[in-house]
């Protein structure tokens, strides 16, 4: 699979009274196409930063201080507001975790779908009528004419989130990103959720930036894992090695907290907090949560390398422990 996104290097900061938030600290990512790479950290670890910043939709006070973005090979940040506007309406696509204030509130959920297709598509209204309720039917909305003509607020949470789905397919996106598209879903319409994006995504041929607090989330639907730990990212590997055989020791953390029906014991909690992102220390951010830790870590920020291939972890207490192993 060739390479459909490539994040180089990015670093986005926030200026607040109190100094330089670093959200999103020197990382590297890349999505092929078609794939399912899920983006998994803490609250507050810059998954939505990233999402916002491959869109170019980062605003005062915050800014991209370094890094480039490789769309299809053309890097983001050359492009022109207007090129950017086209590739942010078509070709990528973002579904958020609040589909309902995403939603116009005043216009019906089957109009606001079909003038997608009019003004992307160039589609007659007849035409674009017809496209929405195959795209309502698509996502498994029953009775699509009668939803068609109803109001968000007509519908139910896990409703309104197909009908986001339906409005970001519609314009036949590369890419989707879905940040966190299952939060406030109850657990068995969230699992629906999941396994209709996954089943959309093989059918278009999109790849899906899943974004996501919970490791549980990735397990079923996504190819890759990208884990990020206060800005940073820690690990990537695809997803049964990372549940398997996960290198980074926040990793190991949150594989162990996941509840699991066959455990009889509790699930961990991740011990520490997440440091402050205010002017951070040098060298690697899990550091003072982590049992591993030694001088060398809070000296210098551990790159990520190679564990096999498609393996990739950043932590000098893995690599000090797999020498030892020989
Ligand atoms: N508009 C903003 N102003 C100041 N700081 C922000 C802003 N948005 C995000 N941040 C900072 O970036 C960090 C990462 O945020 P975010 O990407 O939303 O985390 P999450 O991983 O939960 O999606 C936050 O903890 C916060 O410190
Ligand atoms: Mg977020």
């Amino acid at each position: 699979m060739s390479d459909l996104l490539e994040i180089a290097d990015l670093t986005v900061s926030f200026d607040s009274d109190a100094g330089e938030i670093q959200a999103v600290d020197h990382i590297s990512l890349t999505i092929r196409a078609g794939e399912v790479v899920g983006l998994v950290g803490e609250s507050g670890s810059g998954k939505s930063v990233t999402a916002f910043a491959i869109l170019r939709l980062i605003r005062r006070p915050g800014r991209v201080k370094s890094g480039t973005i490789r769309f299809n090979g053309v890097d983001l940040g050359t492009l022109s507001e207007e090129e950017m506007r086209q590739i942010r309406g078509a070709k990528i696509a973002l579904i958020s975790q609040s589909p309902r204030t995403a939603l116009n509130p005043v216009i019906t959920v089957g109009r606001q779908i079909a003038r997608l297709f009019e003004l992307h598509g160039g589609l007659s209204a007849r035409d674009a009528h017809r496209r929405m309720l195959e795209m309502l039917s698509l996502v498994r909305i029953p009775d699509p004419a009668k939803r068609a003509g109803q109001y968000a607020h007509q519908l139910s949470g896990g409703m309104c989130q197909r009908v986001m789905i339906a409005m970001a397919l519609a314009t036949s996106p590369q890419l989707l990103i879905a940040d966190e598209p299952t939060t406030g879903l109850d657990v068995s319409i969230a699992a629906r959720i999941l396994d209709l994006l996954r089943e959309l995504g093989a059918k278009t041929g999109a790849a899906i930036l899943l974004i996501t607090h919970d490791l549980g989330v990735v397990a079923e639907t996504a190819d890759r894992v990208v884990v990020m730990h206060a800005g940073q990212v820690v690990e990537s590997a695809p997803v049964r090695t990372l549940f398997h055989q996960p290198a980074h020791p926040y990793t190991r953390a949150l594989v162990r907290s996941i509840p699991r029906v066959d455990r009889t014991v509790t699930m961990e909690p991740i011990p520490g907090a997440v440091p402050s992102l205010l002017d951070p220390p040098p060298g690697c951010r899990y550091a003072e949560r982590c049992g591993w830790v030694s001088e060398r870590c809070r000296i210098a920020r551990p790159p990520l390398t190679r564990v096999v291939a498609d393996h990739e972890v950043a932590c000098y207490g893995f690599e000090e422990r797999r020498d030892a192993a020989g």
